[in-house]
């Protein structure tokens, strides 16, 4: 069986990617290690890059099939492997990203002035392709409670609710972004919330969008559920992103997958798209198939090194900076930290990171206000720089 080292280090450095190449504009110095973006410091599956390789040397890289019947059919197959979910190639709907796609599946649910829900502290392009559409965030703040955050579902339910100060447009909430597993606070929603949450949202005839791209990070003991799985109820009125990009590190290749069974719904979808949202590019294509086909040796493999990463992180802040508590993901590669007891306001603790440890970390404010007081910090990277990173935090800490 092909083995992988993690533990190898490969400089990012001067190779254009966001990650390293921008952190001294945004953390202001050289010196900083960048822990933020999420994307992986490792080299991806070799069967991808060999299928990279093999359409490369075809030297003609003219006009593809925008949605290739091989490139759906690993699509379908990884679905029923993973989740014993039976998806019809005809549902399959190919996006160049799930952000250009999450700002397409609102304009075509939406007019502006329409409402959509979110939970917060969550990936903050969500809150910008509901405003930048026009409409307004009704936010469901997530609860943390003994170290675990949870849904308010009483509060969700509050949201359909006529409210006083809104204008009637504002009144139709007409969609629900989910982020399952959640970014940045690393929940795997169970069943139990999945189906409490769809039964709140659709029966008061709003769509889910869930976003599932993290559904292949998980740590031990975890299950991730698809939301549209659950019922044909569920199915016919949501729409599923998923992605080659977070689990295989193909980001920068900008392929992902939209599952819309629902026919009007994909109708709506295309004529929005059309003309601004192209399908996926050539290598895009070749490497989600390559990648859902063949990349489990290496997935598997990853999973086991974060999971040691996680470990040690857990550990680390534990017997050395008790000051910050981790909070435990299910899922992601993200893990969030409650720094809350440094005693900081938002911009003292980006000031705190950035200069005086000199680490590149998500500022938790970005995720919403339920974020200020906690950081998030990217942990798939080769176990020695993760180290370095804790060891200047611990040092920075231990200086106050
Ligand atoms: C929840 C979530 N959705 C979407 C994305 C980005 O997707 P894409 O690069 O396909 O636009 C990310 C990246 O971190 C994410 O965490």
């Amino acid at each position: 069986m092909e083995s992988y080292d993690f533990d190898k280090v490969i400089p990012r450095k001067n190779t254009d990617c966001a990650k390293w190449d921008a952190a001294s504009f945004l953390f202001g110095s050289e010196e900083v290690i960048p822990m933020w973006v999420a994307d992986m410091d490792f080299p991806i599956a070799r069967p991808i890059t060999e299928a990279l390789r093999k359409r490369t040397e075809h030297e003609i890289y003219g006009y593809s099939l925008p949605e290739p019947a091989s490139t759906l059919a690993a699509v379908t197959e990884r679905m029923k492997k993973n989740y014993n979910w039976e998806v019809k190639p005809e549902w399959i709907v190919f996006t160049p990203g799930v952000v250009p796609a999450l700002y397409s599946i609102i304009r075509s649910l939406t007019a502006p002035g329409d409402s959509v829900i979110h939970q917060d502290p969550v990936y903050y392009p969500f809150w910008s392709a509901i405003e930048d559409n026009g409409c307004q965030v009704l936010n469901n703040p997530l609860q943390l409670k003994g170290g675990k955050y949870r849904i308010d579902f009483d509060h969700l339910k509050t949201l359909f609710r006529p409210r006083v100060r809104m204008t009637p447009l504002a009144q139709r909430v007409r969609a629900m972004i989910l982020c399952n597993p959640h970014n940045p606070v690393g929940r795997v929603w169970t069943k139990e919330e999945l189906v409490r949450m769809g039964e709140i949202i659709i029966g008061n005839g709003a769509i889910m969008i869930s976003d599932e791209i993290h559904c292949e990070l998980l740590f031990k003991g975890q299950e991730h559920i698809p939301f549209a799985k659950l019922s044909e109820e569920f199915a016919q009125n949501s729409i599923t992103c998923i992605a080659p990009s977070k689990t295989f590190n193909l980001a920068g290749l900008e392929a992902s997958v939209l599952i819309i069974p629902n026919r009007s719904l994909r109708s709506r979808f295309s004529a929005i798209r059309k003309g601004f949202l192209p399908s996926v590019n050539i290598f895009g294509l070749v490497a989600m198939e390559a990648a859902f086909r063949n990349g489990d040796v290496w997935l598997d493999q990853l999973l086991v090194y974060l999971q040691g990463n996680l470990d040690f992180l857990v550990d680390y802040f534990q017997q050395k900076i008790p000051r910050i508590k981790v909070i435990k993901p299910e899922g992601t590669y993200l893990v969030w930290l409650d720094c809350r007891d440094l005693g900081m306001n938002a911009a003292e603790l980006e000031t705190f990171m950035n200069s005086e440890a000199k680490v590149g970390l998500d500022h938790g404010i970005a995720f919403g206000p339920g974020g200020e007081g906690f950081e998030r910090i990217n942990i798939a990277c080769p176990r020695s720089i993760l180290e370095q990173a804790l060891q200047r935090i611990e040092k920075a800490v231990s200086r106050l």
